[in-house]
């Protein structure tokens, strides 16, 4: 019963795990396939939630937006998989690294509410880049093409959960609610209905749907419900958590990645995080498994109307992700203006300047 919810993901974070976590990984499940070092199964979480330290950062992982490519370079980052959360910092590591604790993604973003942490460091990427990103992600006839290892339910799943959507464009022509994020869909989020195609449509896009896990995963799911909530205060009054946010965007990774490095870093740091390391992690970075120029058959191919559906239906998106830009403390105004050029290209119908106008907290 609980396998439906059990959706592999991602493709390759590497260095967070020793090898040996995995062998010490139980699978109470027939049809689980052996995960390979590079994917990451997921499965419902049985450990208790792990207490995390105020002084640290917990990174959190967007699905899609380059977050593996980052967690290649923390050393540390307790999370569901690892076998011990015994933190081994080395004096050379990147601040960051020795700073990161926690690391959040698919199986353990439902620890983020409770979250210690003051600070998180969150990968993110143009919404609608991140979306596409996702849905092809995970289509049928690409996943061979990504190397992507999938349980044998997934395959199963897979040609059921896309049957409505042969391409991005049939995706897009289903989707006709607008902005608006009500759907009929009054399944659990573990069933894939197919019957009535504009409806699953409109659940997919809006997280309705466990199955896409990255989409069911979006911005307004962890910025408004997980990382930025509300909480009652001793008065009873509704106060935003006091949460420190930096972003990573992927349009930027590796110019982001060593400015937060920068920001971070103590005295000591700096006398021991030498070129050597940052040079060191530069040729990790590069050779890390890059999949943006694949050749896959179901592509990113759209109309100026199909666009303009997914983009409105994406308002909602847009709005969360800008909320978090807006509140990083590591983006300049610069920053944001850049994420809203790409916002405008890639969705020239929505009104960005509303959303950034939009409380500053
Ligand atoms: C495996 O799952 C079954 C059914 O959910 C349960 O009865 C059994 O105790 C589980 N076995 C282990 C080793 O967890
Ligand atoms: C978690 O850590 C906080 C602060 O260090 C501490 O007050 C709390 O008791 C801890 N909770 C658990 C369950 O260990
Ligand atoms: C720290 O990292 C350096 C460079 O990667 C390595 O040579 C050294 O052995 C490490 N030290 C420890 C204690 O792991
Ligand atoms: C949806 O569009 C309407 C009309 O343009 C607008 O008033 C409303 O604020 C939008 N809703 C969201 C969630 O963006
Ligand atoms: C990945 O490949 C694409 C297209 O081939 C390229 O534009 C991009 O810069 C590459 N990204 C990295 C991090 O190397």
């Amino acid at each position: 019963m609980c396998l439906v919810l059990v959706i592999t993901c991602c493709s390759v974070y590497v260095s967070l795990f020793v090898s040996s976590s995995w062998s010490n990984i139980k699978t109470n499940s027939t049809t689980e396939t052996t995960p390979r070092r590079h994917d990451v199964p997921q499965r419902r979480l049985t450990l208790p939630p792990r207490n995390s330290s105020s002084n640290t950062a917990g990174f959190v992982h967007m699905g899609k937006t380059g977050g593996s490519t980052i967690s290649s370079l923390l050393q540390n980052g307790c999370n569901s998989l690892s076998g011990s959360c015994e933190r081994s910092t080395n004096l050379t590591d990147s601040p960051v690294s020795k700073w990161v604790e926690h690391y959040y993604h698919v199986p353990d973003f439902w620890r983020l509410p409770q979250a210690n942490h003051r600070s998180f460091i969150v990968s993110i990427r143009d919404p609608y880049d991140r979306t596409v990103s996702a849905l092809l992600y995970h289509h049928p006839e690409n996943t061979k093409f990504y190397q992507l290892q999938q349980t044998t339910r997934q395959q199963k799943l897979g040609p059921l959960a896309y049957q409505c959507f042969p391409t991005l464009e049939a995706f897009a022509s289903l989707l006709q609610r607008g902005n608006s994020t009500d759907c009929n869909y009054p399944y659990r989020h573990n069933v894939i209905e197919p019957s009535d195609c504009s409806e699953l449509a409109c659940a997919t896009i809006h997280g309705k749907v466990r199955f896409f896990t990255h989409l069911f995963f979006n911005y307004r799911n962890i910025v408004e419900t997980k990382l930025l909530l509300s909480e009652n205060n001793d008065n009873g009054i509704v106060t935003e958590k006091q949460r420190q946010v930096y972003v990573l965007r992927q349009e930027h990774l590796w110019e982001d990645w060593t400015a937060l490095n920068k920001l971070v870093a103590t005295a000591d740091d700096k006398s021991n995080w030498k070129e050597a390391a940052i040079n060191n992690e530069a040729n990790k970075f590069q050779s890390h498994r890059n999949i943006t120029g694949l050749n896959v058959p179901v592509t990113r191919e759209i109309s100026q109307q199909g666009r303009h559906k997914l983009c409105l239906a994406l308002e909602t998106e847009y709005i969360a992700y800008f909320r978090l830009l807006q509140v990083a403390i590591n983006m300049n105004d610069n920053d944001v203006a850049d994420c809203q050029r790409i916002a405008r290209q890639n969705c020239p119908n929505l009104n960005f300047a509303v959303m950034l106008r939009t409380k500053k907290s």
